[in-house]
């Protein structure tokens, strides 16, 4: 199987590296050129991870170039590039659409992360997979830690953790939440649209989240797998908030009045998957490595509505 088509190869492409090379951590190993192929390219992390990477040796892989879930596929094209990295941001996202296809969700978000985990281990590669707060019921009453009793409600949920199962032991897994954008669509261009087409906005105020920011993530994701750290990690950005919080903080940096937004309750906006009410994530591996976290939400999120207004 030919390599994935490359249409982002950084400008160093050329330069080769010896795998396996031994492990420097921290700001030297930064300063090594590392071969890194991200999957999902396509999508709204993944476009970010490519940006991250640059200066590297990255390979941008979106589903048409790599489909994670074709076996013959993965193997052949981790095993032809032999990466120092593999980040794996390819999943099936649209949250409700996963329960009612349960076998294109687990095909996506477990078994093709069985077949990434295992071509990585063939040529020696780090892989960094990346996960999802949906692997929580919601019920606990404080922020979830990395070592806190999982337990999924959704089809997407409980897909997305047989993924991290999948991953395998020496992989780094990143479980982030909220994630919002310059690519693809969010909540936040959401927020910004029916502000413009209405002059009331309902939002629900009774799940809570550390909105994060694309950019942010992959920043923090790059040097996490340089390090090849492993375990599983959970990096948001600061602040917690309800959507209907969020809205209003959108509208705020928009220099809109927030009072347009009127807070609702989730069982006025029934949806197939169930959302977990506390969806906080505690950076607490981050946290205890002495490891800076990421900015409150305020700051990216001004960052991305001055881009998009
Ligand atoms: N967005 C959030 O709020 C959020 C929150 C927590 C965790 N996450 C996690 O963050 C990661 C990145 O999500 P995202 O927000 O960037 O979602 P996204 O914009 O939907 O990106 C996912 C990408 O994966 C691609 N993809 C799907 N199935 C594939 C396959 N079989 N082979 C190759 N590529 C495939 C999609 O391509 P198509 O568009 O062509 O299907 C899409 O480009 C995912 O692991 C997700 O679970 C996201």
């Amino acid at each position: 199987m030919a390599p994935p088509a490359d249409p982002r190869r950084g400008a160093r492409a050329d330069r080769r590296l010896v795998p396996r090379q031994p492990l420097v951590v921290g700001a030297v190993e930064e300063r090594r050129l590392v071969k890194v192929l991200v999957t999902g390219a396509g999508g709204q992390v993944g476009r970010e991870l490519v940006t991250a990477f640059d200066g590297h040796d990255v390979v941008a892989a979106d589903r048409a170039a790599l489909d994670v879930s074709d076996r013959d596929q993965v193997l052949g094209a981790i095993t032809s590039l032999a990466p120092d990295l593999v980040i794996n941001a390819a999943a099936w996202t649209a949250v409700d659409a996963c329960e009612s296809d349960p076998d294109r969700a687990y095909r996506d978000n477990a078994l093709a992360v069985r077949y990434v985990a295992d071509a990585c281990r063939r040529v020696g590669a780090h892989l960094t997979h990346i996960s999802t707060d949906y692997v929580f019921s919601g019920d606990q009453d404080a922020p979830y830690t990395e070592w806190d009793p999982t337990g999924p409600r959704s089809v997407y949920g409980r897909s997305k953790l047989a993924g991290e199962v999948e991953a395998g032991p020496d992989a780094l897994v990143v479980r982030t939440a909220w994630v919002c954008g310059e690519h693809g669509p969010n909540m936040v261009k959401t927020i910004l649209r029916l502000a413009a087409e209405h002059d009331t906005l309902r939002f629900v105020d009774d799940q809570r989240g550390h909105p994060t920011f694309a950019d942010d993530l992959a920043e923090m994701i790059r040097r996490l797998a340089v390090e090849r750290r492993t375990g599983i990690t959970h990096v948001t950005n600061q602040g917690a908030v309800s959507w209907f919080e969020l809205a209003q903080e959108v509208m705020r940096a928009a220099g809109q009045d927030p009072d347009r937004v009127q807070p609702i309750s989730t069982a006025e906006m029934p949806r197939p998957a169930p959302r977990p009410a506390n969806s906080v994530l505690d950076n607490a591996v981050l946290r205890l490595e002495g490891i800076e976290l990421l900015d409150d939400f305020r700051v990216p999120l001004a960052r991305l509505v001055a881009r998009l207004t």
